[in-house]
């Protein structure tokens, strides 16, 4: 009976000791993380009902690209979680871009979109993809307007979404019905309800690997909501980053937009929500393996090996970050008729 005692008292004072290290971690990572929100809103494109359900619609229309067969959905399937599953992404005709497609899912959240965050947000970004060479390839917006009046159904959509526009079929108002539906797809998953206080939500290997991802150093850079697209940072800075992947080209980042020496290497931090989902990971895709891009991040970011067990642990939090997709993104939208 004593020694039944002394052992429940025993295993009460080790949970008490865990419960105790959990709640510091939770602490800990409040500090640095936090939930992901509802949606992510915008001063400039206040969210509607209306513009998401145009939004969404015009994300699967490839009938406004030059080969009239690419569409967002091309390079941002959400069947792969938003992202394309190639090294590169593959425009109009084929035509291979420079670098990796992001996954749109939480993008909205971030202080800028691209690699090099050349593209303001995500109304920006919309807009402006139309003319990429190497995605829609259209030949002007006009063009696109035109293409767009010419597919009857769009009139009514384009009027519900934009009830004070005169003339709303127009690239403004595409950017912004777009952007409004992404901003809307937001994929909370365990990690936010361990953040919200539920302590269980996390296994045990995982929560070892939150606190390596915190202690290590990782989360210098990857912080906030979506851990990344809160800062620029070089990459390798401690070794060339070519070391480590099987990059084919040398990408110069951000100072091939600026010219300033500093910028050499260097690209915007990406979100590590829904990460195990979207390889092949770095701008450039060149490698597939999500412990083989932990491994060089510690590498080349932090000047540190990591052992098999740091990096299984720290897979295994990588993992938790996979959100449930809701079914409202997960169908495909019926596309407005010609005629
Ligand atoms: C040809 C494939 C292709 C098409 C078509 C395409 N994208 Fe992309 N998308 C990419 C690539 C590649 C990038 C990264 C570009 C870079 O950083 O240089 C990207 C980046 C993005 C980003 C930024 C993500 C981040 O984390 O920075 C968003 C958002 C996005 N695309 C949404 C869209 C939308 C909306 C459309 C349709 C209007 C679209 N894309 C059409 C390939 C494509
Ligand atoms: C000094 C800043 C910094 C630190 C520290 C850092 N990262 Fe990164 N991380 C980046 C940058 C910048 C990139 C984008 C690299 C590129 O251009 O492809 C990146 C990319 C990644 C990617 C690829 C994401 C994708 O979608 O392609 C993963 C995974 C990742 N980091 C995980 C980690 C882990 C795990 C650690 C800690 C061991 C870590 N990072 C430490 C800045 C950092």
């Amino acid at each position: 009976m004593k020694k039944l005692l002394i052992a429940l008292l025993f295993s009460f004072s080790l949970l008490t000791f865990s419960y105790a290290s959990d709640v510091q971690l939770l602490k800990k990572a409040r500090q640095y993380f936090s939930p992901l929100p509802e949606v992510f809103p915008s001063d400039t494109n206040p969210i509607t009902k209306e513009k998401v359900k145009l939004g969404k619609i015009l994300f699967y229309e490839p009938r406004i690209s030059i080969d009239g067969a690419t569409s967002c959905s091309k390079c941002h399937p959400i069947a792969l979680y938003g992202a394309d599953g190639l090294k590169k992404a593959q425009g109009n005709n084929g035509r291979i871009n420079p670098r990796n497609a992001p996954t749109i899912l939480n993008s909205a959240g971030q202080i800028a979109q691209h690699w090099r965050g050349d593209r303001k947000d995500v109304e920006d970004q919309a807009k402006r993809a139309l003319l990429g060479k190497g995605s829609f390839g259209a030949p002007s917006y006009k063009w696109v307007e035109d293409k767009l009046k010419s597919i009857k159904g769009y009139e009514e959509l384009f009027k519900k979404a934009f009830p004070e526009d005169k003339d709303p079929i127009n690239v403004y108002n595409f950017a912004k019905a777009i952007g409004a539906w992404e901003r809307t797809l937001s994929t909370p998953s365990r990690f936010d309800k361990f953040l919200n206080g539920h302590i269980d939500a996390l296994s045990e290997k995982e929560k070892k690997g939150l606190e390596k991802f915190i202690s290590i150093g990782c989360v210098s850079c990857h912080q906030g909501a979506l851990l990344g697209g809160t800062m620029y940072q070089k990459f390798g800075i401690f070794e060339p980053y070519w070391k480590y992947t099987k990059s084919e080209k040398i990408d110069l980042g951000l100072y091939s937009i600026t010219k300033k020496e500093e910028d050499k290497y260097v690209f915007k931090v990406p979100p590590l929500r829904n990460v195990v989902m979207t390889a092949p990971y770095f701008h450039d895709g060149s490698v597939w393996s999500l412990k083989d891009a932990i491994r060089i991040m510690a590498k080349v970011q932090l000047g540190k090996n990591l052992s098999k067990e740091d990096i299984d642990d720290i897979y295994a939090f990588l993992k938790s970050l996979t959100g449930n997709l809701t079914e409202d993104i997960k169908t495909v939208p019926v596309l407005p008729s010609y005629n």
